[in-house]
């Protein structure tokens, strides 16, 4: 299993967007993945979640780092709402996806973390007791170097760095790319960023082409070829818990999705 956590330090770049979407391209191509909801705001659990009993969701992840619980008790396989066949209507199936919950309380659970001990190794004892085999898991991180992010980083192989495609987004750069030496230095030597990833471009005008041109040169070899369109079909899926593949798969922004995953193999 490949641990890849999804990062910045900003907030509403895309790192919601991408996890859910980066799982349901996984899905598509019948891989089978783990999202970990790092961030309190719970926004990939509430996604991954619409179609589930409510009531069913008793575990989350601030149990399993309490040791309260199992963590396999704590993850639950995800419905999605899809057509099983073209031209039919779209039904809820399970998918290939199962989600580690967050459920706001993270913090508190967190606060007597120390920075100098073994704490830093939590989610990562936990990531080796998964009974599943699951191929892959993505971490879909909170917009800060906390807690939170520090334990995600410490037991991911990979980081994928989502930025808004805005010149504002060049300053927070450096700040992302300390805190992964930094968790380097801390143990986790081979962790590596795989990609920063440009979201919410629009392409239209010469003003947008230099600005890629400028992230071309800003981020050389790491910066994915593929570039995240615009699109309000991003948001309609977002607000309808149906990720891109399932909602619009001939979408130009849903497309960009597919060729994104391909391109990470
Ligand atoms: N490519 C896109 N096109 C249009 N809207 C997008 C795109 N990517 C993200 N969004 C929207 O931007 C907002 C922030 O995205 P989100 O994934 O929640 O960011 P983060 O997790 O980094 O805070 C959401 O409302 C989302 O629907
Ligand atoms: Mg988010």
């Amino acid at each position: 299993m490949k641990i890849i956590s999804v990062y910045n330090n900003k907030g509403g770049v895309g790192k919601t967007t991408i996890s859910i979407n980066l799982a349901a391209c996984l899905d598509y191509r019948r891989y089978s993945v783990l999202v970990v909801d790092m961030d309190d705001q719970s926004n990939s659990s509430r996604f991954f979640t619409i179609y589930m009993d409510q009531d069913r969701i008793t575990n989350t992840l601030e149990d399993a780092i309490m040791g309260n619980e199992d963590i396999n008790n704590c993850i639950y396989q995800v419905p999605v709402k899809k057509k099983r066949q073209i031209g039919t209507k779209k039904e809820i199936v399970n998918s290939r996806i199962s989600i580690l919950p967050n459920n706001r309380h993270l913090k508190d659970v967190l606060q007597n973390y120390t920075h100098d001990s073994d704490d830093i190794k939590i989610l990562h004892k936990l990531m080796n007791n998964l009974n599943n085999d699951y191929d892959v898991a993505i971490i879909d991180c909170t917009p800060q170097m906390n807690t939170e992010t520090e334990l995600a980083l410490y037991s991911s192989d990979y980081v994928i760095v989502p930025v808004l495609a805005d010149v504002f987004s060049l300053d927070g750069w450096e700040g992302v790319y300390n805190n992964v030496k930094e968790i380097q230095e801390k143990g986790n030597e081979s962790l590596k960023i795989i990609g920063v990833v440009m979201n919410s471009f629009n392409g239209n005008t010469s003003q947008d082409n230099d600005l890629a041109m400028k992230f071309m040169e800003i981020f050389d070899d790491i910066l994915f070829e593929t570039v995240i369109r615009n699109s309000t079909v991003v948001r309609q899926s977002n607000t309808c818990g149906i990720p891109l593949i399932y909602y619009k798969p001939k979408e130009k922004a849903t497309l960009d999705f597919v060729e994104y995953q391909c391109r990470m193999r």
